[in-house]
Parts: structure tokens; C-alpha cells; sequence
């Protein structure tokens, strides 16, 4: 199963992917948790995405689509993958074609989770990520059992750099500019399947099995 998680900041992406890895066990991949691992690595990709996180803008396409064309190649995800947060640019996607034409792989299916932008800055700044095994939480609408500390391992949660509101916001004009094109992409490809993310979480994880065994 080779499936495409795409939304806006916040939509879910990462809670939904976290699901479908303990179901069918493939391998999740996504830029932005690649990028927040090399930052915190201090390697050079992670000194030069850092600049274009702290502003909310994307990293260019060169050293995304690099990284994707990489990772991709490896064997864990000759079965499946779920990709979460790319391709976000027309460039990308094209490469992407490529990439998965060069791999004899077809995706499954390109699952949009579509949340307005009004519940998405709530959804973002309350958000907490645990430092040790990055489960995801929420401070109300999916908090932990002990404030600050995960449920699944015990390990501190924290907040990530680029969830302050005044990123969400830059984070939120880059998906409408940027990302938002690509659903007519995919639509034209008929691989397209539209998720109402305005649900409770494990009702949208049941629509999106639902359209994705179709
Ligand atoms: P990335 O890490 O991909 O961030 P994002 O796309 O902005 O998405 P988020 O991770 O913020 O949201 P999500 O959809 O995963 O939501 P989550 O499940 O956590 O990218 C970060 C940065 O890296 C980018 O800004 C860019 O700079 C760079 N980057 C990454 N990919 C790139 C690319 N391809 N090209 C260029 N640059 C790139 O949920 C959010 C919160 O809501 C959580 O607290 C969760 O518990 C809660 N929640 C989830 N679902 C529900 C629900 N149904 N109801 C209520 N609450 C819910
Ligand atoms: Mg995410």
C-alpha cells in the first residue's frame, strides 16, 4: 500500500499516519519529521532547513526532492510507505512521478485531509510531541494521561519550534499558495480521496480505511 497524506499544518497528517504504521506496518515517511531529526543532528541539511522552518516557509524543492529520492530508494519501502508532507510544490510532485516510475511503484491513493483554517491554529499550538518516541498529543482535544508525559513510553513531551501562532499563520499562507494546487494534480491523476478532518480522530482513521481498501 503506497499512500500520500496531504493537508494543511495541523489536519492530522502525522496522528492518522501513526494509526496506519501500527495497522500495516510500512514505513512512515515525512519530510518534516527528516528535517526536525537533522536539526537536532546539527547536520548541514538540518542548519539549512532550520531557516526556512523558523519562518514558516518551505525548504527549497532541490534538497526535499534529494532527500525523498533517497529514502525512498530503500528496501523497507519496496512493500509500502504512507509519505506525509510531500511533495508541497508542483516541482515536487513532478519529481515524485518520477521517482515512483523509476521504482515500478503506483500510489495507492492520495488521501487529503481537509480541516479549515479556523479550527487549524488551535489544533497546531496545542499540540505536543513526545521527545523519545513521537507520539502525538493534543492539550484538549487528545491529551495524555499525566500532563507532559507520554502514555505510550513515559517520555517528556514538548512543543516544536515552528507551532507558535505567528508561524502557523506563515506555515498556513505556504499551503494555500503552494500545496493547495496539487489536489487538482492529483484529481487529474484519479488517485484523489477527500477526508472530512473535522471529526473526532478515530472516526476519521475509519473513513480513511474505508476509501483506501476501496
Ligand atoms: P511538517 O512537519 O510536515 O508540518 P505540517 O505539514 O505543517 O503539518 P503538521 O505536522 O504541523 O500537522 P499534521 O497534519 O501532521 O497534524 P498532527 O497529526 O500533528 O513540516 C514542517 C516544516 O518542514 C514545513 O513548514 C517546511 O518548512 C518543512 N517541510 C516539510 N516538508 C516539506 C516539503 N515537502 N517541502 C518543503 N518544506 C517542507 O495533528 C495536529 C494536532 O491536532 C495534534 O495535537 C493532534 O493531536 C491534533 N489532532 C489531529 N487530528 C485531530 C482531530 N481529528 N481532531 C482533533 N484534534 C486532532
Ligand atoms: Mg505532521
Amino acid at each position: 500500500m503506497y499512500i500520500l497524506l496531504m493537508g494543511p499544518p495541523g489536519a492530522g497528517k502525522g496522528t492518522q499516519a501513526e494509526k496506519l504504521v501500527a495497522e500495516f506496518q510500512i514505513p512512515h515517511i515525512s519530510t518534516g519529521d527528516m528535517f526536525r531529526a537533522a536539526v537536532k543532528n546539527g547536520t548541514e541539511l538540518g542548519k539549512e532547513a532550520k531557516k526556512y522552518m523558523d519562518a514558516g516557509g518551505l525548504v527549497p524543492d532541490a534538497v526535499t526532492i534529494g532527500i525523498v529520492r533517497e529514502r525512498l530508494a530503500q528496501a523497507d519501502c519496496s512493500k509500502g510507505f504512507i509519505l506525509d508532507g510531500f511533495p508541497r510544490t508542483e516541482e515536487q510532485a513532478v519529481a515524485l512521478d518520477g521517482i515512483l516510475q523509476d521504482l515500478d511503484i503506483k500510489l495507492t491513493g492520495v488521501v487529503n485531509i481537509g480541516v479549515p483554517d479556523s479550527e487549524l491554529v488551535s489544533r497546531v499550538t496545542g499540540r505536543r510531541i513526545c521527545k523519545v518516541c513521537g507520539a502525538t498529543y493534543h492539550i484538549v482535544y487528545n491529551p495524555s494521561k499525566v500532563e507532559g508525559i507520554c502514555d505510550k513510553c513515559g517520555g517528556v513531551l514538548y512543543q516544536r519550534d515552528d507551532d507558535k501562532e505567528e508561524t502557523v499563520k506563515k506555515r498556513l499562507e505556504a499551503y494555500h499558495d503552494q500545496t493547495a494546487p496539487l489536489i487538482d494534480y492529483y484529481k487529474k491523476q484519479g488517485v484523489f480521496i477527500d477526508i472530512a478532518g473535522m471529526q473526532d480522530i478515530n472516526k476519521v482513521y475509519s473513513d480513511l480505511l474505508a476509501a483506501i481498501k476501496k
